[in-house]
């Protein structure tokens, strides 16, 4: 028996801030970044609130740590919120949810709301029920995955989005359509996680360029929280893949951001999950068949499987290389050296990642240290 669920109430467009309205008369804990506060967005929040008891803990740092997590729940626990907004990228909204998890395990408390506001268009954070939570000392990131972590409200507000700058545009909308592609080619791929796959790939590849180069049409940035929001839902249920698998492991070792990481490895993992080298010419993958669907539907020239895979992949370089991603580890910065001293430890933590077990293709050691070699 198979359940495709959304939990989240869904509010979005340009006046989708309003829905904060209906909060009245509640404790409210706002669960935020130092930039969000001093920029005013919170004001802007505090604002659509009535009568509300606000308290606003805006020490969200990228990858939150055990320590945030752990002074957030005290402060969820004091304030006796009823109500958490997060407001941010991703890091926000996994420690909002990570905060509100440990406080009703510790309290037994059921009924604390959690609306979420993502400023990026990347993570699709605010419709999944992921979140990591990093062990600094240990250096361990640990991924928890709980329906009680899926938020009870979504706010897609394009206005929120505007001030990105161009790199965190880019970085975070190759995040998005490698979450469509990996769950869209992912072993538990439904016709419920294909649609929502599919819309927001083409959403995607027409807004994200628009995005990029003017980040203040507000159509486009709709449009791309639109598709980070699908392509979130879809892979809530479908997970990801290898793409993920590898780049988890090399962000967590070299800190490359999350999304520049995924767009670096795009292509090479298409490219091994088309299995075209593995194959009689006329037979394909799964994978591959996909890959060829998703490049029809983007009218990309598709005469047949390899040229349709073909020209997916060259249409990832073309907007890669539009919006100043680097195409390698070596153009990121990072010590080539030091990556082939590691090469086995990183090849085993990325097969170990939870995301890699969905994977269309099973890899194996080799095959990692291979993808990585490529995109060296
Ligand atoms: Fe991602």
């Amino acid at each position: 028996m198979n359940i495709f669920k959304v939990k989240t109430e869904i509010y979005y467009g340009e006046d989708s801030m309003d829905k904060l309205k209906d909060i009245n008369n509640k404790n409210v804990m706002i669960v935020t970044d130092s930039f969000m506060e001093k920029s005013g967005v919170v004001d802007k929040i505090k604002d659509k609130l009535i009568n509300c008891n606000i308290i606003v803990f805006s020490e969200i740092l990228p990858d939150p740590d055990i320590e945030v997590i752990s002074k957030g729940v005290e402060i969820l626990i004091k304030s006796k919120a009823e109500i958490i907004i997060a407001l941010g990228g991703g890091s926000p909204i996994d420690a909002a949810k990570a905060i509100r998890e440990m406080t009703k395990n510790i309290n037994k408390v059921e009924n604390i709301k959690l609306f979420a506001i993502p400023t990026t268009s990347g993570t699709g954070s605010e419709a999944t029920m992921f979140s990591v939570i990093t062990d600094r000392k240990k250096g361990i990131k640990y991924p928890l995955v709980s329906e009680g972590l899926l938020p009870d409200v979504a706010i897609l507000s394009p206005e929120l989005v505007k001030s990105a700058p161009p790199s965190v545009t880019a970085d975070t909308g190759m995040d998005v359509i490698t979450h469509a592609l990996e769950a869209y080619v992912s072993v538990n791929a439904s016709d419920c996680s294909d649609a929502l796959a599919e819309k927001a790939l083409e959403l995607a590849f027409e807004y994200l360029p628009i995005s990029y180069k003017n980040g203040d049409n507000l159509k486009a940035r709709e449009k791309m929280h639109n598709a980070s929001c699908m392509a979130g839902i879809a892979f809530n249920s479908a997970s990801l893949g290898l793409n993920h698998g590898i780049a988890h492991t090399l962000g967590g070792k070299f800190h490359i951001p999350h999304g520049r990481a995924n767009a670096i490895l795009l292509p090479t993992i298409i490219e091994y999950n088309s299995c075209f080298n593995d194959n009689n010419y006329m037979e394909h993958s799964d994978a591959a068949k996909k890959y060829f669907k998703i490049a029809k539907l983007l009218n990309l020239p598709s005469s047949n499987v390899r040229i349709g895979v073909k020209n997916l992949i060259h249409e990832i370089e073309k907007m890669r290389k539009m919006m100043n991603i680097p195409s390698s580890l070596k153009e990121c910065g990072i010590d080539l050296n030091e990556v082939k001293l590691n090469m086995n430890e990183i090849a085993e933590k990325s097969l170990l990642d939870a995301c890699t077990a969905t994977n269309p293709k099973k890899p194996v050691k080799e095959d990692v240290i291979k993808i990585i070699g490529k995109i060296m």
